[in-house]
C-alpha cells in the first residue's frame, strides 16, 4: 500500500488504466505502481516491451491483478490487441519510459506493441522517463520531449541523483508517488478546473525560547488529502504548511511556515487571489510570551515558573469576514464536545464559514494523527450530514464535491 495516507484515493472503481513498461533497471518498480492503482480500485492492463521482458516477467504483473498483460504484437488469438487499450482504457501511463519508446511515440513509429497501442490511444497519456543522465540531456531526447509536451503528453520528469550505471544527474525514474498521482489525475473528473484553492494545514509552532515551543499533534494529513483531491480534480492549489506536513506533488505550490502569525501573513497575502479557502490547520490559538533568543536555564527556576500566553490571530474568522462574494470558505473544528453536531453548527456560524467539518478529537480513528476521520459536516443553508469512519482522502473527496454544490 502507498505509504502516504493522504495519497490513498479509492474513487476509481469502473476506471481502466493501461500501463506500459519499457526496458530499464527501473522496470522492477512498475509492479508497485500496479498495486497502488489496483488499491485505488482501478482495472489495469499492462504491456511489456521486448526489452522490459529482459528485466521483469509478465507473470509478476498477472499475479498482481493486471489483465490482460500484452507482450507480443503477433501473439496468436488476439488479432486486434494493438488497438485494445485505445478502446477500453481511459488513461495510459508509460513507466519507466525508455529513450527508444519515447522516440517511437514522438515519431508515431508503431513497430512494436506498446508504441502501436499508444498511437491508437487518444486519451490522456502520461510518461515517466528513466535513463542515463547523458541520454536524458541529449538534444535528441530534448527534441523528443518537446514534441510530446506540445501534444499534451503529461511528463513526470525524472528525479536527480545516482543512477544504476553509477552516474549522477537527472535521469532516474521519478518518485513513484508522483507517477501514481499523475495516473489518478488522468482518470479524475476536472470539475474543479479553473478554481484557485488555498489550504492551511498542519500544526503551528510557537517559540518560547531558543529550544522550546508550544504546538499540537496535527500531522496535516487531512489538509494534504484536500490539497491532493482538489489538484486531482483540476484546481490550482496553494498549500500553506505548518511544520512536519506531508510530501505534496510539485504542481501544488507549497509555502512552509512555522508560527500562527507566519501562517496568517501568508494566508492574508494569498487570499485576495483565491476562489476557495480551506482552513484545516490546527493553529495554536495562543503563543507563549517569548523568553528570548537564549535557552532558559533550569537553575533560574528551581521552583518552577509561570508562562504567559498571548492570543494569535484567528486566520479563518478574519479572512472569512474579508471575503469577496465569489469566495468560498471551508473550516474545520476539532471538538471534544459530547454533542458534536451542535458544536459544528455553532462554530460554522461563529467563524462565518460556508461549510464546516467537525471531527472529534481524543477518539480512536479520528482527528489528529489518524488516517481515518469520523466527521459531522454542516453548511450555511442548513444541510447537515454525519459520515461513517472514512479514510481522510475519502473525506476530502466528499468535501470537494459538497463545496462544488454550494
Ligand atoms: N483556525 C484558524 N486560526 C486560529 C484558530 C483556528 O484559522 N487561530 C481555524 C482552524 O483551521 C479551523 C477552525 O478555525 O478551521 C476551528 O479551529 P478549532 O481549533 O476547532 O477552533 P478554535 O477557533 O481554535 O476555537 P476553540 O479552541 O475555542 O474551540
Amino acid at each position: 500500500m502507498i505509504t502516504d495516507a493522504h495519497c490513498r484515493f479509492s474513487h476509481y472503481a469502473g476506471k481502466r488504466l493501461h500501463l506500459g513498461v519499457c526496458g530499464s533497471v527501473a522496470a522492477f518498480r512498475a509492479p508497485d505502481l500496479l498495486r497502488w492503482w489496483r488499491q485505488a480500485r482501478i482495472d489495469v492492463s499492462v504491456t511489456l516491451t521486448p526489452s522490459a521482458r529482459r528485466f521483469i516477467a509478465p507473470l509478476t504483473f498477472e499475479a498482481l491483478g493486471a489483465s490482460p498483460v500484452y507482450t507480443d504484437m503477433f501473439a496468436p488469438g488476439d488479432t486486434f490487441a494493438h488497438l485494445e487499450p485505445g478502446q477500453i482504457a481511459q488513461a495510459m501511463v508509460i513507466a519507466p519510459a525508455s529513450a527508444a519508446t519515447l522516440a517511437r511515440l514522438a515519431q508515431g513509429q508503431a513497430d512494436e506493441m506498446l508504441a502501436c497501442q499508444a498511437l491508437a490511444f487518444d486519451g490522456p497519456l502520461v510518461v515517466a522517463p528513466a535513463m542515463n543522465p547523458r541520454m536524458w540531456a541529449h538534444p535528441a531526447t530534448r527534441a523528443t520531449m518537446a514534441t510530446l509536451a506540445a501534444r499534451g503528453t503529461t511528463v513526470v520528469s525524472p528525479d536527480r541523483g545516482g543512477t544504476a550505471c553509477g552516474d549522477q544527474g537527472e535521469g532516474r525514474l521519478a518518485d513513484l508517488r508522483r507517477i501514481h498521482l499523475a495516473g489518478l489525475r488522468a482518470l479524475s473528473p476536472r470539475d474543479m478546473a479553473g478554481l484557485r484553492v488555498m489550504i492551511t494545514l498542519g500544526p503551528t509552532r510557537e517559540d518560547w525560547d531558543a529550544v522550546r515551543f508550544w504546538s499540537n499533534p496535527s500531522t496535516g494529513t487531512m489538509g494534504a488529502s484536500l490539497a491532493v483531491a482538489a489538484w486531482l480534480r483540476g484546481a490550482s492549489v496553494t498549500a500553506i504548511c505548518g511544520p512536519g506536513c506531508p510530501w505534496l506533488p510539485e504542481d501544488i505550490v507549497r509555502r512552509d511556515v512555522r508560527s500562527a502569525r507566519e501562517m496568517f501573513a501568508a494566508a492574508e497575502e494569498l487570499w485576495p487571489s483565491m476562489d476557495v479557502g480551506m482552513f484545516t490547520a490546527a493553529v495554536a490559538d495562543f503563543s507563549p510570551e517569548p523568553f528570548g533568543a537564549e535557552k532558559f536555564k533550569k537553575a533560574d527556576a528551581a521552583d518552577g515558573f509561570s508562562v504567559r500566553f498571548l492570543p494569535n490571530p484567528d486566520i479563518l474568522k478574519t479572512l472569512a469576514a474579508r471575503r469577496a462574494s465569489h469566495q468560498k470558505v471551508l473550516g474545520f473544528a476539532a471538538e471534544t464536545a459530547a454533542d458534536l453536531p451542535a458544536a459544528v453548527r455553532a462554530k460554522r456560524a461563529a467563524k462565518g464559514a460556508d461549510l464546516l467539518v467537525g471531527n472529534p478529537v481524543g477518539r480512536e480513528g479520528a482527528g489528529f494523527a489518524a488516517d481515518t476521520n469520523t466527521v459531522v459536516v454542516a453548511d450555511a443553508a442548513g444541510r447537515e450530514e454525519q459520515w461513517p469512519s472514512l479514510p481522510k482522502p475519502d473525506v476530502a473527496w466528499r468535501i470537494c464535491s459538497w463545496l462544488l454544490e454550494l
